[in-house]
């Protein structure tokens, strides 16, 4: 009974998050439909000269191959890897770059709705969880970074990653997962922690449609000259 109610649970709060799915758009949105349009937002920023700049992708998921909640929309998995951990790695196979995870340093936990409360909480406190990273993200030129809408906003992780590194003069490239809040308004939450990078309007792409989500990703990396 316990188990259907939280499943319950779990799922108004994805509706919910469909619902308000373009509330926090800056408007530049990105198809990642079935149809696989072509992104529209991003303007070609890595065209041929740019090709030997130095590219970082880094991700962070709170779900890895051994903790996802695989019953869980909230928590999506493709194979063994999760939403974003999946798109790191399809974009790193078109991509001359090196790849990351940011790790954090404090797991989150099972069910869906304990890690749902700690991530609320850490929004609500302003809270910056930290996180072990292989990289210094600071020798890069460009930075792809992916990460999954949280209550609407960056995941306070992400924040302090942001808040932890220089970007200055360097380009970065996002790309959220979502359940219907698209970018959640983040790209311009980055453009605030970075206002000396360029920071380009990215690409959104549903968590459950991940698996199906490769074309919208060549598109997205050709119009970025890749
Ligand atoms: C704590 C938490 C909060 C979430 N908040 C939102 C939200 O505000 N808007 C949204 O569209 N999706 C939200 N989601 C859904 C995730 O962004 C989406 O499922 C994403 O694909 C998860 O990425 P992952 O599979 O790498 O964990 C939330 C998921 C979790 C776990």
């Amino acid at each position: 009974m316990k188990k259907i109610i939280a499943m319950l649970l779990v799922l108004a709060m994805l509706l919910s998050f469909a619902a308000c799915g373009n509330s926090g758009n800056t408007g530049n949105e990105t198809n990642d439909n079935e149809n696989n349009e072509a992104a529209p937002v991003t303007e070609p920023e890595n065209g041929t000269e740019d090709a030997a700049k130095k590219v970082l992708i880094v991700y962070f998921s709170p779900a890895n191959s051994d903790t996802a909640d695989a019953v869980s929309m909230a928590t999506p998995k493709v194979g063994n890897a999760s939403s974003t951990e999946y798109i790191a790695k399809l974009i790193g196979e078109k991509v001359d770059a090196d790849m990351a995870a940011i790790v954090p340093a404090e797991a989150y936990p099972l069910p869906y709705n304990d890690a749902a409360d700690k991530a609320k909480k850490e929004q609500d406190n302003n809270e910056r969880p930290t996180f072990t990273l292989d990289v210094n993200p600071e020798d890069y030129d460009v930075i792809i970074v992916g990460y999954p809408i949280w209550w609407y906003h960056l995941p306070m992780i992400i924040r302090n990653f942001f808040e932890t590194y220089d970007f200055s003069g360097k380009t970065i490239i996002p790309y959220t997962m979502h359940a219907g809040s698209r970018d959640g308004g983040t790209w311009n939450e980055i453009k605030e922690l970075e206002p000396e990078a360029s920071v380009l309007d990215g690409l959104a792409i549903s968590g459950e449609r991940a698996s199906k989500a490769e074309k919208s990703v060549s598109d997205w990396l050709k119009d970025l000259g890749y």
